[in-house]
């Protein structure tokens, strides 16, 4: 058997002395732009072939694809697994079309943006959930299973529900139980497992929703694995039964897929079913002793689960200071050290850990983390202003798809109230957005967005539908 199917089929191409009579235009590498020619290798440009004889085809594989998606599958315990080239975005579209076409489809307010565009694509009725935060931290949870099982009572019709786990920070929250709420109540599952590849790969990890019964798991390899960015993968659940996904994927995807993001894919799984959880076994014990060096650090803080509620992914690092804001530890990190974080907010600077290996970034981070926290001891508290929870959801006027797809004008706030938003206004991404197109700009919109008018980016005034 093949240990990498389609690394395999491109490497006996090349064996071959090919003569590139097809796309792409570089021709198998003969035709570099100079720029590129010197900085990037010639192999890459030979591995970027197209669906020619001998490869496959990623929407109706027979070939090397098929067999590569399947031996993901069986990693993976999945019924089957499909392989992404437009990141998670496409598989998340791709599964609302599947589950919620033209119909109503549960989603908490803290979901990506590739959500909505999956509902407006999907012409599906949201019915959106509010969800809990942080308050110290000022970043969403989740939702609660009693809220859920509120709305569920509320909307028996909705049998379909989409949920982010884990969240951007790399917290799991009361997932076994939403889990159990949402199948004992007959609903299908989706789970945007962005942030989660990896969670499968170790008992220690926060469960991944596969193993909890989720219908369909999308993930973004990309974000925590080594795979090319873009790369993901859409993994039936095995308890699945719907339409089949990979209708929806051939109407997303490209039909000239990169087999640089595929062979990406490929060597991955490769890697991961050779002994990665011993890998893994090994930088968990080393991150824990990075976790428990920041601990005893005076003036950088780092996020930790405060109860058995939440369940925390220890390769995401959540840092914050009470001297300085997010925007600034980053900074201090990026200027001084070289780090480049994720992103940052207010409140905190977030870092993604590599799941095996990196000795030596650990090493750089902690030197770092030191320096600026011997630093920040002259500094004197950062003013943070209070974390502004948003209680209510804005009443909704038409669905999401119908706003989209409406002529709109752009008023200014005072003139906005009462009318039917456009857009979204949302403070910063990826945070929550405020109001989404269709939804009414009612007193309680207004209030929020007076407050924060420079936040919500509104000094030109705010898109709404002319009805
Ligand atoms: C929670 C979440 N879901 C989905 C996505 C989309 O993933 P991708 O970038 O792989 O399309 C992102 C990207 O940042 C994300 O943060």
């Amino acid at each position: 058997m093949k240990k990498a199917p389609i690394i395999e089929n491109l490497l006996n191409h090349g064996h071959n002395n090919p003569f590139s009579g097809h796309t792409p235009g570089h021709k198998g590498g003969q035709i570099i732009p100079p720029l590129l020619e010197k900085n990037w290798p010639r192999e890459i440009w030979q591995f970027d072939l197209t669906e020619i004889e001998n490869m496959d085809n990623l929407h109706n594989p027979t070939g090397c694809i098929r067999e590569a998606q399947r031996m993901t599958a069986e990693l993976f315990n999945a019924k089957s697994s499909y392989f992404l080239v437009n990141g998670t975005s496409v598989g998340i579209q791709a599964a609302i079309l599947a589950l919620a076409y033209q119909s109503p489809i549960f989603v908490p307010r803290n979901v990506h943006k590739s959500v909505y565009s999956g509902l407006i694509l999907a012409d599906a009725q949201p019915v959106y959930l509010p969800v809990t935060y942080d308050k110290n931290w000022g970043f969403p949870l989740g939702i609660e299973p009693e809220t859920l099982k509120h709305w569920i009572e509320k909307y028996p019709h909705c049998k379909t529900l989409i949920i982010t786990n884990p969240t951007y920070q790399g917290l799991s929250y009361k997932i076994e139980e939403i889990m159990a709420v949402a199948l004992d109540h007959g609903l299908k599952v989706i789970i945007d497992e962005a942030h989660g590849s990896h969670l499968a790969l170790h008992k220690d990890l926060p469960p991944s929703a596969l193993s909890l019964g989720a219908h369909i798991v999308i993930q973004s390899w990309h974000k925590t694995l080594p795979v090319l960015t873009q790369a993901s993968v859409l993994h039936l659940g095995k308890n699945y039964s719907g339409p089949d996904i990979s209708q929806y994927l051939k109407l997303l995807q490209t039909t000239s897929p990169s087999y640089l993001l595929l062979a990406s894919l490929d060597g991955c799984r490769a890697f991961l079913a050779d002994n990665i959880s011993e890998l893994i076994d090994e930088k968990i014990i080393k991150i824990k002793k990075i976790r428990e060096d920041i601990s005893s650090l005076s003036n950088i803080k780092m996020f930790q689960a405060p109860d058995r509620a939440y369940k925390t992914d220890p390769f995401k690092l959540c840092l914050s200071s009470p001297k300085v804001s997010g925007y600034q530890l980053a900074e201090l990190l990026r200027e001084r050290f070289g780090i480049y974080p994720e992103m940052a907010e207010e409140r905190y600077c977030l870092i993604i850990l590599a799941v095996v290996h990196d000795q030596r970034f650990l090493e750089r981070l902690w030197k770092a983390l030191k320096a600026i926290d011997d630093e920040l001891e002259q500094y004197s508290p950062y003013p943070f202003l209070p974390v502004g929870e948003q209680d209510f959801i804005p009443q909704t006027k038409m669905l999401i798809r119908e706003a989209f797809f409406r002529p709109k004008e752009r008023v200014i706030l005072e003139k906005a109230l009462g009318r039917t938003a456009g857009d979204f206004l949302i403070k910063y991404p990826p945070g929550i957005p405020l109001v989404v197109p269709g939804e009414v700009i009612d007193e309680a919109v207004f209030q929020t967005l007076q407050n924060s008018i420079s936040e919500y980016k509104i000094e030109d005034g705010i898109s709404v539908v002319i009805e």
